[in-house]
């Protein structure tokens, strides 16, 4: 996944741009990042070349997606020379993932770089655009600090019907295979209180779908109603506090781990028509021995009774997951067994990805890593079998109607983009230009009567 985030230019004095690679908490830090530095006087621009400051919001989750921070930095540097030479000035910032697990090397290998950040400190900011235009020097602020920073941020600004909100941070689950736990920290949830305002002063701008955001999303916790009546509040009790937040139409959380769905939960999705009928339960592997060897912390039959649960509380319930192909020591049953548990429970949207070894995680220095092309041989198979499961739903869904969030317009006089239940893209037309227009930021129902490669096609239903 990779974002771009910009606004019409307005009259600022200075313009910044970001650039989002990684997972959707990214995305949220990079408008939060933005909203830090508005006060400044940075207002969005269009791209880096007219930018008076660049910040890369970066991801280290594969070697791939660290790589490429730095041939762009590569790419930017050239920017930044010409801006210097024509009497202006460029700042550089680094922030994320790779900043937080590699920042002594990013000013190593790109010196020209003059902000170094980590996902937690990006409160910040104002600070180290002070320091680094002050001293000229490299500024480096990879801390976990005591102090949240969403104890810091300014309000978010709302952009469209549909926004996201991080509710919880970092993982202390520490599956061998992964650098979350060690770029983003430990676990951390916000308080309620904090959240449902967050969430009604996104409302009050015309938001109607909440996202709500984790790496462990449903270990999302806040202890505080222990005092009152003893129970405390995990996720379900938050979700069915947000659907009582007015305008808030629709409401789905990621990314959940399979080990924290309890009871409370799982009847959300019975009880809540708000939360929308898609789930994402990554499952990494269908191998026991496999999900032993990762720490996932559950097998395959738990994973398969968690699924037979919410679809019981849930029938229209539809499944997203990730999955690692080529783990170590993977054989060719481990893999059998990935899909079979692919075929049995049926995903209608999924991320896919050959394991990747990243540095400093047990996995990378396990025995047993499987070469690269079983890697590629095995994530073909698993993705012609993934995307024709998808495909197959798609075409389930002609004839349904479906209750479409109308978020854009599309390329054609009267038509409307938006989104299904499901993350379907969803075309409409609907009349002439202004009278769709108005139906934009709205829930409506539809009818899907097509299948495009990338999108469904519908009318009023
Ligand atoms: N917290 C989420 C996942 C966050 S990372 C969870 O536990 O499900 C997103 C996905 O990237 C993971 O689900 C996994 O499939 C993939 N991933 C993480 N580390 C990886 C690695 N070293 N190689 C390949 N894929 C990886
Ligand atoms: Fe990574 Fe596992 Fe934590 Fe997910 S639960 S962020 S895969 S360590
Ligand atoms: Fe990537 Fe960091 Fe998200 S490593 S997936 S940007 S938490």
């Amino acid at each position: 996944m990779k974002g771009w985030i910009s606004r019409p230019r307005t009259t600022v004095a200075k313009r910044l741009f970001v650039k989002t690679y990684g997972c959707q908490m990214n995305v949220y830090d990079s408008a939060r990042m933005a909203d830090v530095l508005a006060p400044l006087g940075y207002g969005l621009a269009d791209g880096p070349e007219d930018a008076d400051m660049v910040v890369l919001n970066t991801c280290h989750i594969r070697e791939k997606a660290a790589e490429k921070v730095f041939s762009e930095l590569g790419r930017l540097r050239k920017l930044q020379a010409a801006k210097a030479q024509a009497g202006g000035r460029m700042i550089l910032a680094v922030a994320g993932c790779v900043a937080q697990a590699e920042g002594e090397e990013i000013l190593r290998r790109a010196p020209f770089v003059d902000i170094v950040l980590g996902p937690q400190t990006y409160h910040r900011l104002p600070e180290m655009v002070a320091r680094a235009s002050r001293s000229g020097g490299a500024v480096l602020d990879t801390e976990f600090p005591a102090e949240p920073k969403f104890d810091f941020l300014p309000e978010p600004r709302a952009e469209g019907s549909s926004a996201f909100l991080s509710v919880q941070e970092g993982c202390d689950k520490f599956c061998t295979f992964c650098v979350v736990p060690y770029t983003r920290g430990a676990e951390y949830s916000r308080s309620a209180a904090a959240v449902l305002a967050e969430a009604a002063g996104l409302a009050g701008q015309g938001v109607r779908e909440i996202t709500l955001l984790g790496q462990n999303v449903n270990a999302w916790r806040d202890d505080v109603g222990r005092d009152r009546d003893g129970a405390g509040w995990t996720l379900g009790r938050l979700l069915r506090a947000l659907a009582g937040v007015e305008g808030v139409e629709r409401i789905r959380y990621t990314t959940s781990h399979p080990r924290d769905m309890d009871d409370d939960l799982i009847a959300a999705h019975a009880d809540l028509p708000q939360l929308m009928p898609f789930l994402h339960l990554p499952v990494q592997s269908g191998s026991d021995r496999i999900l032993t060897a990762m720490n996932r912390g559950h097998d395959r039959a738990t994973y398969l009774a968690l699924v037979e649960r919410l679809k019981a509380a849930r029938p229209d319930l539809a499944l997203s997951s990730d999955f690692i192909v080529g783990f170590p020591g993977e054989t060719d049953a481990d893999f059998a067994d990935t899909m079979a548990l692919v075929r049995q429970v049926g995903f209608v949207q999924t991320y896919s990805f050959k394991y990747s070894p990243r540095p400093g995680t047990p996995a990378a220095a396990m025995d047993g890593q499987v070469p690269e092309p079983v890697k590629d041989r095995r994530l073909a198979e698993l993705q012609a079998l993934l995307h024709d499961q998808t495909v197959a739903f798609n075409h389930a869904c002609v004839g349904r109607e479906m209750r479409v969030l109308l978020d854009r317009p599309g390329r054609h006089t009267g038509q409307l983009v938006g989104r299904s239940p499901y993350m379907q893209p969803v075309h409409v037309k609907l009349g002439g230009t202004e009278a769709a227009a108005r139906l934009i930021g709205r829930v409506v129902p539809l009818r899907i009567v097509s299948v495009h490669p990338n999108s469904l096609e519908a009318i009023p239903a």
